[in-house]
């Protein structure tokens, strides 16, 4: 039988990869960590994104996201995106970025991409719920160990 335990710091062993979610609109780009994201079904992605994100203004507005997933290793890129609002700092300097179909900005020498167009929206809360419909995808690594979310370390 299992034991009934007190939940605080259960949450910490769920894992989750760091992947980012990134959205144009009008010349303007930007990019958060979600490590809240999974496939749905064959052809779909969801991504949680809170009411503190800046990107969530450009998903909603262009009706697209990229979701770029990292690797180990790749741990500086998950800070860059995930500490920094897109309003304060050019995330994707230094990176080898590419559009696919949607215009939402892709990373290179990732594992892998995938480019999305949103087919619905939920509220949780201020929390917005993006399912997108994966319109191209494509990985550059073919070797790799994925970055683990877990807790608040990765
Ligand atoms: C590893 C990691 C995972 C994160 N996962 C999420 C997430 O799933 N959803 C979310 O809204 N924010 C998440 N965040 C926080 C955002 O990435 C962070 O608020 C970011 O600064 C928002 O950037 P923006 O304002 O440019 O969109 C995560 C941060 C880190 C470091």
């Amino acid at each position: 039988m299992s034991e009934v335990v007190n939940t605080g710091g259960t949450h910490d062993r769920l894992c989750h990869g760091v992947n980012i979610v990134t959205a144009s609109h009008e010349g303007k780009r930007a990019g958060l960590a979600v490590a809240w994201a999974c496939q749905v079904g064959g052809q779909r992605i969801l991504v949680t994104v809170g009411p503190q994100s800046h990107t969530r203004e450009l998903i909603e507005a262009s009706g697209a996201f990229g979701l770029t997933v990292l690797r180990s290793g790749q741990q500086d890129i998950g800070r860059t995106f995930g500490l920094h609002h897109s309003g304060d700092v050019d995330k994707f300097e230094g990176l080898e970025v590419f559009t696919a179909e949607t215009g939402s900005p892709l990373l290179r020498r990732c594992p892998a991409w995938f480019d999305c167009r949103v087919t619905h929206t939920f509220e949780l809360g201020r929390t917005k719920l993006f399912v997108g419909e994966i319109v191209a995808s494509g990985a550059d690594v073919t070797e790799f160990v994925p970055l683990i979310y877990r807790g608040d370390e990765y």
